[in-house]
C-alpha cells in the first residue's frame, strides 16, 4: 500500500480527474446550490460562479470544484469558504507562485491547474478536504472584454455542475448605454425543454437573461443526463450605433471609446491567397481548403481583385497579376482551385514574397490590400530560417498592407505565424483540424471581407496611457476599442478624433463628450472601466512582447506584470496561489497555453481575437509500478513491419507497370541504397508480401481520420528502422518517441520519459501509455501499437507494430493496407504474382522481423511498393512528424 501523499502525487501525474474518482463520491456530495452571475457593462463582462456543496458523508472527504471559462477571460478572484473561514486565492508573479507550488509538491501535496479544453474554453479545477457533514462554498470570478465579430458580441457561459442541483441559477445582466439592438440566446442549454427555463427581459439599455431550470429539467435535457446540466449558453447581441463617431464612456478618470461606423461605403480589396499544398496538407485538410476557397471566391465582390498562389517546394501562380473578380475570372480560378493537390515540401518564404510582389505591382490607390497565408507546417525548403523569412517579408511588405496567417492544425509553428503576422499588422489564427475546418476558413475570410476604412488613427487630446490607437484596416462587423486615462479630471469635456481613409478620401470623425456625463453604471460596478483599461492594456502589452527584444521587452513585461498583480488577473505572467485549510496545502492556477505542441514555444503570449496564450507548462512525470510484461505473440497483428539488412535495393520510380527495373535475373537488382522493408501478411497465403522504402524518409505509417489518429516515422540514412516516431491523436495528444526519450503532450501537460528507466505508465481518457525497458505500448482510442526499441551494432532504432485497430474504417499509411491478395502464377524466368489483375514480378526474399525482440528471419515475396500500395512513395511521405 502506498501512503496517501504518494498516491496523490501519482494521481496528479497521470492526470486522473474527477471522472474516475467521482463515481463513489457523488452519492455523498450534494451540490445544493450553483449560481452563475454574469454582468456585462459596456462589453466588459464579469462572471461569478458560486457553488455550494455539502459533504453528506460521516467522514471527511475531498470535494472538487471544476468549471470551464472562456479562454479570452482572465480569472480575477477565487475564494473558498469552509466552516465560516474564507481562503482567498492570491495572484503572484509566476516564478514566485511556482516556487510555492514546488515546495508543496515536494511535500507530496497536489496542485490545481487550469487547462485548455477545446477551442474556446479553459478548465479550472480544484478540490478541498471537507469535514464530515460540513459545507464548502467555492466562488470563482473571471473577466473578459467581449469582442465584436461579424456584427455581434458573444457571451459564452458553460454550465456543468456535475450533478443535478436543487437551486441552480444563471443570471445575465447586460447594460449598454447606446441601447441593445438585438439579443439572442443560443447554445445547447437553450434547446428542447430547457428553453422553457430561460427568460429574457429587455428594457431600453438593459437586458436580463435568467435560466432557472428545475432539478427535473436538468436531467431531461438533450445534452444532460444523470450528471445534470452539461452545455453552453451563448448570449449574442449588438448595440445601437446612432453616433457615427462611436460611443465614448467616461468614468472615474478613465475612458473607453468604441468605434464601429457602418454607414461607410465598402472599399474594394486586393486579396491574395497563398495556399500551402505541401504533402502534409494531404487528405481532409486539402479537401477542406479547396471547399473553403471555392466558397470564398463566390463571395468576392466584382470590383475586388484577387490572386491565387499555391506552394510546396515550388511556387505556382494561378495568374501573374491580380485579376478582377469577374464571372469569367472566378470560373477559371475555381477550376484552378479544384486542381489543388498536396505534394512536396513547404517554401513559405518564396510563396509569401511572391504574394507581396503581386500586390505591390497592382495599383492600390483607394483600395485595401490583404495577404492571406494558409499553411500547416514549418518552412522546410528554400529559406527555412524563420528569422530570415520574417525579415524578408517585413521588408517586402514595408507596413503597406496586413498579412494574415492561418495555421492549419498543430504541426504548424504557430509562434512563427504569430510573430510574422503581428510584424505586418495582421493577426494569426489557428484553424482547428476538424470537420468544420472549411467553415473556420470561410469565417475568417468573412471577418475581413468588407474593409470600410484604412490607416485609422485615433487621437485623444487630454488622454494618456492609451491602448493601441493606430490600425491599418477596419472591417465591417468589427469594432475598434481604445481605452485610456484622462489626464486632467477637472476639464469639462473630452475630445476624440479619428482620422482615416475611406474609399480614397480622407475622413475625420470628431466628437466631444462631457466628462461629468458619467454613465449610468451602478455603484458596485463603478471601477469596471479602470479594469477594462487594465485588461486591454495587459493584453496588448503581452501581445507586443512577441515582437520586442532586450530592454524594451523587459520594460513592457514589467509593466504588464505590475498591472496583472494590481488587478489580480491570472495572465501568462502570473499565477493564482490558493492556500487550503489543510496545513501547507497549496494549489496554483496558471493561464494555460493554447493547444500548442509544448516545449518549443518562444512567444510568451498571444491573443489573436481567438485568444491564444502560449505559456510553458510545468513538467510532471509519473511513475507507477507493476505492469504485466507484453506478449506480442498473443496478438494477431494486421500488419507486420520488418527491416531489411543492409544494403538493399532501390526501385526507380515511377514504375507504371509495377515492374522491377531488371527482369531477367532471379535476384532483384542490387543498388547501394539502404531501405526499410515492410511486410504485409496476406489472408490465405503462407508467404507474406514485402516491399522496400528507401531511406532516409519521413513516412505516414498509419492514419485513421475517423478517430483522428496518425503515426509517422522518420528514418535516417544508413540506419535501420526509425529514429523517431510521432503519434498524434485528436487535436491535443502528441507523443514523440525517439531513440533517446519519449515525450508526451496532451495540450496541457508535458511528460518526459527516458528509455531504460523503471516501468512508467500514463492513463488519461482514451490514452494509455506503458513504457517498459525497451518497448512502449500505446493505446489511443481504438488503436493500439507497440514501439520496440532495438539495438544493433551499438545503434538504437525503433519499430512499430499494430496490435489493435478498428475494423471497417479506412486506415491509410504504409501500415494501413489490409485488403491485399495475390495469386502465384507460373512465371517463366522470375516468379510472378497476380495482384489486382496485374502481373507483378517478384523475388523470394528474407527479412528480419524487428517487431519482436528475438528478431526472427522470415521469407517473403518482395514486390515494388507501387504494386502493393497503388500509389507512389511520395504519397506517403510527410514533411513533418
Ligand atoms: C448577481 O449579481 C448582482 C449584482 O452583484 C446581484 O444583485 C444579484 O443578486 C446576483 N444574483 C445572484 C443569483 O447571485
Ligand atoms: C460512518 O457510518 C458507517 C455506517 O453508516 C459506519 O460503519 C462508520 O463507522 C461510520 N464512520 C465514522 C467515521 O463514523
Ligand atoms: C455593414 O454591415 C451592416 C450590418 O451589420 C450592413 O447593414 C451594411 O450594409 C454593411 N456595410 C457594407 C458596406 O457592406
Ligand atoms: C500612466 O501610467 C503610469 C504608470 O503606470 C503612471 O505612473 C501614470 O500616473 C499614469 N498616467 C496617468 C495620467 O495616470
Ligand atoms: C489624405 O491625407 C494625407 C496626409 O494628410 C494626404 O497626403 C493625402 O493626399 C490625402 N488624401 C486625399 C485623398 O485627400
Ligand atoms: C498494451 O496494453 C493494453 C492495455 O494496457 C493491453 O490490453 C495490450 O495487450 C497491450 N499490448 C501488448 C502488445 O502488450
Ligand atoms: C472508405 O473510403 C471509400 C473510398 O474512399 C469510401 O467509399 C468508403 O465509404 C470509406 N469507408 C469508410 C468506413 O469510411
Ligand atoms: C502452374 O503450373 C502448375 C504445374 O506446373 C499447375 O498445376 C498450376 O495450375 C499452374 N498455375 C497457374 C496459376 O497457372
Amino acid at each position: 500500500m502506498m501512503d496517501r501523499a504518494a498516491l496523490r502525487l501519482i494521481l496528479l501525474g497521470v492526470f486522473l480527474i474527477s471522472a474516475s474518482l467521482g463515481v463513489k463520491k457523488k452519492q455523498n456530495v450534494d451540490i445544493y446550490s450553483f449560481y452563475i452571475n454574469s454582468t456585462v457593462t459596456s462589453r466588459y463582462a464579469t462572471t461569478v460562479i458560486t457553488s455550494r456543496v455539502a459533504n453528506t458523508l460521516n467522514e471527511s472527504q475531498e470535494i472538487q470544484f471544476e468549471v470551464k471559462i472562456p479562454k479570452n477571460a482572465f480569472i480575477s478572484k477565487f475564494r473558498m469558504t469552509i466552516e465560516g473561514k474564507t481562503y482567498d486565492g492570491v495572484v503572484k508573479e509566476k516564478e514566485e507562485a511556482q516556487q510555492q507550488y514546488n515546495q508543496a509538491v515536494s511535500r507530496g501535496q497536489s496542485a490545481g491547474l487550469v487547462k485548455s479544453v477545446g477551442r474556446t474554453l479553459e478548465d479550472f479545477k480544484t478540490s478541498v478536504t471537507v469535514a464530515a457533514f460540513s459545507k464548502v462554498t467555492f466562488e470563482l470570478t473571471y473577466e473578459e472584454l467581449l469582442k465584436r465579430r461579424l456584427g455581434k458580441y458573444e457571451l459564452l457561459i458553460n454550465a456543468q455542475p456535475m450533478q443535478p442541483v436543487a437551486d441552480f441559477k444563471m443570471d445575465v445582466h447586460i447594460q449598454e448605454k447606446p441601447g441593445i439592438s438585438f439579443l439572442e440566446v443560443k447554445g445547447d442549454l437553450s434547446t428542447g425543454d430547457l428553453a422553457n427555463a430561460i427568460k429574457t427581459t429587455r428594457a431600453d439599455k438593459d437586458a436580463w437573461v435568467t435560466f432557472y431550470p428545475t432539478r427535473d429539467q436538468q436531467t431531461k435535457c438533450k445534452s444532460c443526463g444523470e450528471n445534470g446540466l452539461n452545455g453552453d449558453m451563448l448570449v449574442t447581441y449588438d448595440v445601437n450605433r446612432q453616433n457615427p463617431n462611436g460611443e465614448i464612456m467616461v468614468s472615474k478618470g478613465y475612458f473607453v471609446h468604441y468605434f464601429a461606423p457602418s454607414n461607410v461605403p465598402r472599399i474594394s480589396k486586393n486579396v491574395v491567397f497563398i495556399i500551402d499544398q505541401s504533402g502534409s496538407m494531404s487528405g481532409q485538410k486539402i479537401k477542406q481548403t479547396r471547399l473553403a476557397l471555392l466558397r470564398i471566391l463566390s463571395d468576392l465582390d466584382e470590383d475586388d481583385h484577387f490572386g491565387l498562389i499555391t506552394f510546396d517546394s515550388e511556387v505556382n501562380l494561378w495568374k501573374r497579376e491580380l485579376l478582377k473578380a469577374t464571372e469569367e475570372n472566378l470560373k477559371n480560378a475555381k477550376s484552378f482551385v479544384k486542381e489543388i493537390r498536396d505534394r512536396g515540401a513547404t517554401d513559405i518564404n518564396a510563396a509569401v514574397l511572391a504574394g507581396v510582389d503581386m500586390i505591390k505591382r497592382h495599383p492600390r490607390e483607394g483600395t485595401a490590400s490583404i495577404l492571406i497565408l494558409l499553411t500547416d507546417g514549418d518552412p522546410t525548403t528554400g529559406e527555412t530560417n524563420i528569422e530570415k523569412i520574417m525579415a524578408n517579408v517585413k521588408e517586402a511588405i514595408g507596413t503597406k498592407f496586413p498579412l494574415y496567417c492561418l495555421g492549419f492544425g498543430y504541426d504548424v509553428n504557430f509562434d512563427f505565424l504569430i510573430k510574422m503576422s503581428l510584424e505586418n499588422s495582421g493577426v494569426a489564427r489557428r484553424i482547428y483540424e476538424d470537420s468544420d475546418a472549411d467553415l473556420q476558413l470561410q469565417g475568417f475570410y468573412e471577418e475581413v471581407a468588407v474593409p470600410l476604412l484604412t490607416d485609422i488613427q485615433l487621437k485623444y487630446p487630454g488622454g494618456s496611457n492609451l491602448t493601441k490607437t493606430s490600425f491599418s484596416l477596419y472591417f465591417n462587423g468589427s469594432e475598434i476599442v481604445v481605452s485610456g486615462q484622462i489626464t486632467d479630471n477637472s476639464v469639462e469635456s473630452f475630445t476624440t478624433e479619428v482620422i482615416a481613409v475611406s474609399k480614397g478620401s480622407n475622413v475625420t470623425y470628431q466628437d466631444n463628450t462631457m466628462t461629468k456625463d458619467t454613465s449610468d453604471v451602478p455603484p458596485e460596478n463603478e471601477d469596471f472601466m479602470q479594469r477594462l483599461w487594465a485588461h486591454l492594456t495587459v493584453k496588448q502589452l503581452l501581445d507586443r512582447q512577441v515582437l520586442l527584444k532586450g530592454q524594451e521587452k523587459e520594460d513592457e513585461k514589467k509593466e504588464s506584470l505590475k498591472l496583472s498583480l494590481k488587478y489580480q488577473f491570472v495572465t501568462p505572467l502570473t499565477s493564482m496561489v490558493v492556500t487550503k485549510p489543510q496545513e501547507g496545502d497549496v494549489e496554483v492556477a496558471n493561464k494555460p497555453k493554447e493547444g500548442e505542441r509544448g516545449g518549443e514555444s518562444t512567444a510568451d503570449y498571444y491573443d489573436s481575437d481567438l485568444s491564444h496564450y502560449p505559456v510553458q507548462h510545468s513538467l510532471q512525470a509519473a511513475k507507477i509500478i507493476a505492469v504485466d510484461d507484453f506478449d506480442l505473440y498473443d496478438h494477431p497483428l494486421p500488419t507486420y513491419m520488418y527491416d531489411h539488412p543492409l544494403p538493399t535495393y532501390l526501385y526507380d520510380h515511377p514504375l507504371p507497370t509495377y515492374a522491377f527495373p531488371t527482369m531477367h535475373t532471379t535476384t532483384p537488382p542490387a543498388v547501394q541504397v539502404h531501405s526499410n522493408r515492410f511486410l504485409l501478411p496476406v489472408v490465405g497465403q503462407s508467404k507474406p508480401l514485402c516491399f522496400d522504402v528507401p531511406v532516409p524518409h519521413k513516412l505516414r505509417l498509419l492514419q485513421d481520420s475517423a478517430s483522428e489518429f496518425s503515426m509517422n516515422g522518420e528514418s535516417l540514412s544508413e540506419q535501420n528502422g526509425f529514429h523517431q516516431i510521432a503519434i498524434h491523436y485528436k487535436t491535443n495528444h502528441h507523443l514523440i518517441i525517439s531513440t533517446k526519450s519519449i515525450s508526451y503532450h496532451n495540450g496541457q501537460d508535458n511528460v518526459e520519459i527516458l528509455w531504460g528507466q523503471e516501468l512508467t505508465q500514463h492513463n488519461t481518457d482514451g490514452v494509455s501509455l506503458v513504457v517498459l525497458e525497451n518497448e512502449m505500448n500505446v493505446t489511443m482510442g481504438n488503436i493500439g501499437v507497440v514501439i520496440i526499441s532495438h539495438k544493433k551494432d551499438g545503434v538504437m532504432f525503433l519499430w512499430p507494430a499494430i496490435w489493435e485497430y478498428p475494423k471497417d474504417v479506412n486506415l491509410t499509411g504504409v501500415l494501413g493496407k489490409s485488403d491485399i491478395s495475390y495469386v502465384k502464377t507460373n512465371g517463366s524466368q522470375t516468379p510472378t504474382l497476380k495482384m489486382k489483375d496485374k502481373e507483378v514480378k517478384t523475388y523470394l526474399e528474407t527479412v528480419s522481423d524487428y517487431r519482436l525482440h528475438s528478431t526472427p528471419t522470415r521469407e517473403c515475396w518482395l514486390v515494388p511498393f507501387q504494386a502493393v500500395m497503388e500509389a507512389e512513395i511520395s504519397d506517403f511521405t510527410v514533411t513533418q512528424l
